[in-house]
C-alpha cells in the first residue's frame, strides 16, 4: 500500500508543501498516540480556562494545539500558524512559503466520552511581502493549496486534497504510517440523510425550519421520501460521513446571540471542509455564498455552513432564498 508522501510527491507538489504536510503527519501521530491512551496518558478533563472563542477548554486540546504549534513552527516552510485556540497569529520562519491555519481538536466534548474527534487543517500561501501579521491569512479559501483532517477514531485517518481530488489514508499502528486505503473519493449526488443539531430548531430562521420540517415529514410530505438523521457533534466526523457515502450537513445560523448568529470557523472548519467536499464533487455554501468565496475579515471569522450532496444542498439553498416562505410570521427571526 502507498504511504502519504510518496503518493503527493506523484503528484509533483512542490518540496516545501511536501515538508509542511509530513510535519502535519507526524503531529497527527503523536496526537492519536496519546488519545487512544485516554485516561491512562493522564490527559483528559477540562482546564479552567476558556479559549478565544469563550469555549471551555479541555486538557486535549491545549495539548493538540502546543504539538502543533511547535512542531509546524520548527519547519522553515511555515511562515506562521492561526489556531482555533490562539488569541493571534504566531510567527515562523520569515521566508517561509505556507501558512497553516488549524482546529487542533474539534469536537472536543466527544473527548471524555471517548468518541469521535479530529484535527482539522488549512495551507494558505504566504503573499507577498507588502501583507504581514494576521493580514497575511486573510484570504479567501480558493486560495488553499491543500487541505484535510485526521479523524481519531476507530481507526486513525487522514483524509486530504491538494485540489486533485480527495483521498484517504489510514494510520498502520504496527508500522507508523498512514497508508492509502481510498482515492478520487466521490459524494453521491443526492442522498436521504442530513445531520443538523436539531435541538437549535426555534432559533433557526423560518426558512431552514421549513426546509427541516419537509425532510422530517418523509414519503408523504412534499420531498415525498424519508430522510434519516445523524449528529455526531464533531464536524470533523460529520463531514467523514458525508465523504463516504454522502449527505447534508449544515450548521446555519440563528438567533440565540444576535452579534454571533453563527457557530463554526471560517478558517479552521469552513474553508478546509469546503475544499474537501468541493474536491469530491458536493457543494458547500454559506447560505448566501460558495464558502470557499468568502474574503476573511479576521482570522477567527464564523459561517453558516450547508455541504455536501450537491443536490441536497442546492433544494437546501431553493428554501432558504425563497422570501414567499409560507411558514414564516411576522414574530420570526
Ligand atoms: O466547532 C465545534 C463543533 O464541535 C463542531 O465540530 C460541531 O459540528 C459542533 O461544534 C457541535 O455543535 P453542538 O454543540 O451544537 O452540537
Amino acid at each position: 500500500m502507498q504511504r502519504l508522501i510518496p503518493t503527493l510527491r506523484r503528484d509533483q507538489v512542490d518540496e516545501g508543501l511536501l515538508s509542511v504536510i509530513n510535519t502535519l503527519q507526524i503531529c497527527a501521530k503523536e496526537i492519536s498516540f496519546r488519545l487512544h491512551q485516554g485516561e491512562l496518558a493522564g490527559v483528559l478533563g477540562s482546564t479552567l480556562d476558556e479559549n478565544i472563542q469563550g469555549e471551555t477548554q479541555k486538557m486535549l486540546d491545549v495539548l493538540a494545539n502546543q504539538l502543533l504549534k511547535d512542531i509546524l513552527l520548527e519547519n522553515p516552510h511555515v511562515r506562521a500558524v492561526a489556531s482555533e485556540e490562539e488569541d493571534g497569529i504566531v510567527e515562523g520562519e520569515k521566508t517561509g512559503e505556507y501558512l497553516v491555519a488549524f482546529d487542533p481538536l474539534d469536537g472536543s466534548s466527544n473527548i471524555d466520552i471517548n468518541s469521535l474527534v479530529g484535527t482539522i487543517f488549512s495551507i494558505l500561501p504566504t503573499p507577498d511581502k507588502t501583507t504581514s501579521g494576521e493580514d497575511m491569512f486573510l484570504q479567501p479559501g480558493t486560495n488553499q493549496v491543500a487541505a484535510g483532517y485526521v479523524l481519531y477514531g476507530p481507526s486513525t485517518m487522514l483524509v486530504f486534497t491538494t485540489g486533485r481530488g480527495v483521498r484517504m489514508f489510514t494510520l498502520d499502528q504496527k508500522v507508523g504510517e498512514f497508508l492509502l486505503t481510498d482515492t478520487d473519493i466521490e459524494i453521491p449526488n443526492e442522498t436521504c440523510e442530513f445531520a443538523i443539531n436539531m435541538s437549535n430548531y426555534r432559533h433557526w430562521q423560518p426558512q431552514m425550519r421549513h426546509y427541516v420540517d419537509d425532510l422530517l415529514a418523509g414519503e408523504t410530505g412534499p420531498r415525498c421520501k424519508n430522510f434519516n438523521m445523524r449528529w455526531i457533534a464533531a464536524m470533523v466526523a460529520d463531514v467523514h460521513r458525508v465523504l463516504c457515502r454522502g449527505g447534508l450537513f449544515t450548521y446555519p445560523g440563528d438567533n440565540r446571540k444576535p452579534n454571533k448568529p453563527y457557530k463554526l470557523r471560517l478558517m479552521y472548519e469552513g474553508n478546509p471542509m469546503a475544499m474537501l467536499v468541493e474536491q469530491a464533487g458536493g457543494l458547500a455554501h454559506t447560505g448566501e455564498q460558495r464558502i470557499l468565496e468568502v474574503q476573511p475579515e479576521h482570522i477567527h471569522q464564523r459561517v453558516g455552513v450547508i455541504l455536501g450532496s450537491a443536490q441536497e444542498v442546492t433544494t437546501c439553498l431553493e428554501y432558504l432564498t425563497d422570501s414567499q416562505d409560507s411558514h414564516s410570521t411576522a414574530t420570526d427571526v
